[in-house]
């Protein structure tokens, strides 16, 4: 391997940038030449190349978003998008990737690996915490941390009116960000995708709490649960209990940006010195991952076979807490 490109794909996540240092960075260390693509698999289509040197990735490690910006690529699902794309690295002599972003991202390189013998190797960044075989992906702590600031500072107004908050927090089809933000802001009830709460069983933890005095209420709802959103499910609680004030929440695409916090900068930077040596190690078409504090390698086929479980722990926990 000679020249390596970098790319990040799917929503970003804060932490992007301190990666992509990481991979520029250690890529130069290591004698190779660096190239960042341009709007992940659609920079990859058309060419949108730019060679990276160690002071371009100064001043990022602190930033939000992505320098080198993200898309979903649609044409990259193709086999056609797919063969432009090995044809712009051929022209470019770029022979092995980096991609930084979700399971979508990492279904596409294991395709494009299947097809062309181009050694990609993935960094897991998304805010939704959703794949198997790391513990933690990057932007995942920023963004719980964005949430709990932005819920304590709905508990005010809500304590303040006697309200009751349904908020919605991102996460596609997983209820990692909610479990959690649920539980550091005392929140009375949590709606995950992974379990299926009942509008009778969410009725009695909020008579719970209003019996026992609580002068406010907060239920996070995860984007993803089947009681289809925050409006829904509010809705029909507003129905059943129109002495409850009810308000919604959604939080939205705040979730996704600010300063990376110190956990997902250092997760990022381990996990970019991580890629680019499973590269030099000859690895292909795999996640570098972190289970237990260490590197794990997991191959893309078990991270998007796989579904990550969300810890029965901390459902637990929050049925005694919300009572
Ligand atoms: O995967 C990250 C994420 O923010 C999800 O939590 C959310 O469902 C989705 O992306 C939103 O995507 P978009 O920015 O394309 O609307």
């Amino acid at each position: 391997i000679k020249k390596i490109g970098v790319l990040t794909s799917g929503g970003d996540a804060p932490g992007m940038n301190a990666a992509i240092r990481a991979v520029v960075r250690t890529a130069i260390y290591n004698n190779l030449e660096v190239v960042g693509v341009k709007q992940g698999y659609e920079g990859l289509i058309h060419g949108d190349f730019m060679t990276m040197q160690s002071y371009d990735v100064s001043n990022i490690i602190q930033k939000g978003g992505t320098i080198l910006c993200s898309a979903r690529s649609q044409e990259f699902r193709s086999v056609e998008g797919r063969k432009k794309a090995y044809d712009q690295m051929l022209a470019a002599k770029i022979d092995a990737l980096v991609v930084i972003g979700g399971d979508g991202t990492f279904s596409g390189a294991r395709i494009f690996t299947q097809e062309y013998d181009i050694p990609v190797v993935g960094i897991p960044g998304t805010i939704d915490n959703d794949l198997y075989g790391t513990d933690y992906t990057i932007g995942y702590d920023t963004a719980l941390n964005t949430v709990i600031d932005a819920v304590d500072k709905i508990r005010d107004t809500a304590s303040a009116h006697n309200r009751l908050f349904f908020i919605e927090v991102m996460g596609r089809d997983a209820g990692f960000l909610a479990l959690r933000s649920g539980i550091a802001t005392g929140a009375e009830a949590i709606l995950i995708p992974e379990r299926q709460t009942h509008t009778k069983d969410l009725e009695k933890y909020l008579a719970k709490g209003y019996k026992g005095h609580k002068n406010s209420g907060i239920v996070i709802v995860a984007e993803g649960d089947k009681s289809g959103g925050a409006y829904t499910i509010a809705k029909e609680i507003e129905k059943k209990h129109p002495e409850y004030d009810i308000r919604v929440s959604i939080l939205g695409h705040m979730q996704r940006g600010g300063a990376p916090s110190a956990f997902d900068r250092v997760t990022a930077s381990t996990l970019g010195v991580a890629a680019v040596d499973a590269l030099l190690d000859d690895q292909k078409s795999i996640m570098v991952g972190m289970v237990h504090g260490e590197v794990s390698h997991v191959p893309f086929n078990k991270t998007i076979k796989n579904k990550k479980k969300v810890k029965e722990s901390l459902v637990s926990i929050n049925d005694i807490l919300s009572i």
